[in-house]
């Protein structure tokens, strides 16, 4: 059995996987831990996993994951942006709660042909979203092109984190803004026992089991543990150029929504 254990003053644990002390050693986390790039990795888990990715992204968030992108929507449509970009926009969910918004235009890029391919059956009914595949660190639109970019638990599989917030800001208009929503640590002591026992071991098992992946749902609580949140992801904001950052927590801080400025 596995716990996150004790966190130290940043909130990160200090004890590792396997994996986790390969990544601390220099070697970024990857998923399957092989010759291949991080992108190519984080490619074949999610099309591994696309089949049964909506029904465990519900059944373990208890459908809260379905309230934070509500929430970020809700967000998104005080600007009543005109042209919105969904960065890794897997199977099209955020895609389609941003449709609400009545945008001329919805662009969702993910660099996983099957996560697309569960997304594309899912967006028949909206004519405004449009999905392709692209990679969110060479973005093939020109610069100042969208209103809105988002991206909803994606920044943390990027390759090159700076590189994707830099691209992203690059095809944005002027005064346009980002929108991240992203997993965190939570701080109370009490929900960080709960949570991490829950995130360490039941969702790791019952991931195996289901997505017949079993790496996919271990590497997703190394994933968070050792992706920057808060104060240390508005720092990758500001290196990146983006101004005038809000960061608003959930659910006990288990995820953030980071708002940026371009
Ligand atoms: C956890 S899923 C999130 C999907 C969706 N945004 C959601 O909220 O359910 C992460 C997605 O990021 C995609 N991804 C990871 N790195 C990417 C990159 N460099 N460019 C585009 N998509 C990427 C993966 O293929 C995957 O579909």
């Amino acid at each position: 059995m596995y716990f996150w254990g004790k966190l130290n003053k940043k909130g990160c644990s200090v004890v590792s996987t396997a994996h986790e002390k390969a990544s601390s050693m220099g070697t970024p986390l990857t998923p399957y831990n092989t010759e291949e790039s991080k992108k190519q990795q984080v490619a074949t888990m999610f099309n591994n996993v696309a089949g049964t990715y909506d029904f465990l992204n519900h059944f373990f968030s208890m459908g809260i994951d379905k309230l934070w992108r509500r929430k970020l929507v809700k967000l998104i449509g005080r600007k009543q942006p005109k042209m919105i970009l969904d960065v890794a926009t897997g199977t099209a969910d955020l895609a389609i709660a941003e449709s609400k918004l009545h945008p001329t235009k919805i662009i969702g890029v993910d660099i996983s042909e099957k996560m697309l391919a569960v997304g594309r059956e899912k967006i028949k009914s909206y004519p405004m979203i449009e999905l392709q595949l692209g990679d969110s660190e060479a973005l093939q639109f020109p610069d100042n092109t969208f209103d809105a970019v988002s991206v909803s638990f994606g920044v943390r599989n990027f390759e090159n984190v700076p590189k994707g917030l830099s691209e992203m800001r690059r095809v944005l208009k002027p005064g346009g803004t980002l929108y991240v929503l992203e997993f965190s640590k939570p701080r109370n002591w009490f929900i960080q026992k709960l949570y991490y026992f829950y995130f360490c071991n039941v969702l790791p098992f019952i991931g195996k089991l289901v997505s017949k992946d079993a790496r996919a749902y271990s590497y997703l609580p190394e994933s968070v543990r050792l992706f920057p949140d808060g104060q240390q992801f508005v720092e990758l904001l500001q290196q990146a150029g983006y101004k005038d950052i809000e960061c608003k927590t959930l659910t006990f801080g288990i995820s953030t929504i980071y708002i940026a400025g371009k």
